[in-house]
């Protein structure tokens, strides 16, 4: 299965933060696999990302795991070489787009207007990150700009967390959320693996609610 397709599958993925990789990557990994949600975006706005993918990918290696807030080139090698599977990189930079389809690693830019949406098209990409979505918008822009563009899959982040969940996943044209509600720096800090299991298992079930439903 392609990685759109697995990301698609599971509905919902957190975006992580660790200020302490060593200690936390390992049971964060085995947390969110035993949830019922093997996907992570560990986003580089914290030093350390990529030993965080790199243990991560090594503690499950069934896990998806790739590089979220990529800003540049090096950041892409780096993320590369520590083992993730897709690049999410906060707005749309063409190069950087580039860049990635040059190296076959899947891109989900940011995405929230008909113009970065054009630009998307040029590259032949699916799937968009659209962020920060609920500051964006939300689901009503969402929904105004696959009316021009039906070619698009979005995965909205940014404000999104079990509240209004389902009324995005329910949305054909959302593939997965992505958010950081069921991984916050408060779980993480304090090793509140069983609540991070709970958040993810209560997203699961929502997610096939909507999609049963
Ligand atoms: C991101 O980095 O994609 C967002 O900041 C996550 O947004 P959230 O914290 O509102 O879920």
């Amino acid at each position: 299965m392609d990685i759109n397709n697995r990301i698609s599958e599971i509905g919902v993925v957190p975006v992580i933060k660790l200020s302490n990789p060593q200690r936390d990557a390992a049971p964060l990994a085995k947390a969110l696999t035993e949830g019922g949600v093997p996907v992570a975006e560990v986003t580089f706005r914290a030093a350390g990302a990529d030993e965080a993918i790199r243990i991560m990918r090594e503690t499950c290696p069934d896990m998806l795991v790739g590089a979220g807030t990529v800003l540049t080139m090096e950041q892409v090698d780096k993320a590369i070489a520590a083992g993730a599977q897709f690049i999410v990189t906060p707005g749309f930079d063409p190069e950087l787009v580039a860049y990635c389809c040059e190296k076959n690693i899947p891109i989900y830019p940011g995405c929230t207007t008909p113009t970065d949406y054009h630009a998307a098209l040029k590259f032949g990409l699916k799937v968009l990150k659209f962020f920060p979505a609920e500051q964006s918008g939300g689901l009503a822009k969402i929904k105004a700009m696959s009316a021009p563009f039906p070619m698009f899959k979005v995965m909205p982040t940014g404000g999104i967390s079990l509240k209004n969940l389902k009324e995005y996943i329910s949305c054909p044209v959302i593939c997965a959320c992505g958010g950081s509600y069921m991984v916050t720096a408060d779980l993480i800090e304090n090793g509140k693996w069983d609540e991070i299991i709970d958040l993810c298992k209560k997203s699961v079930e929502i997610v096939k609610e909507a999609r049963n439903g």
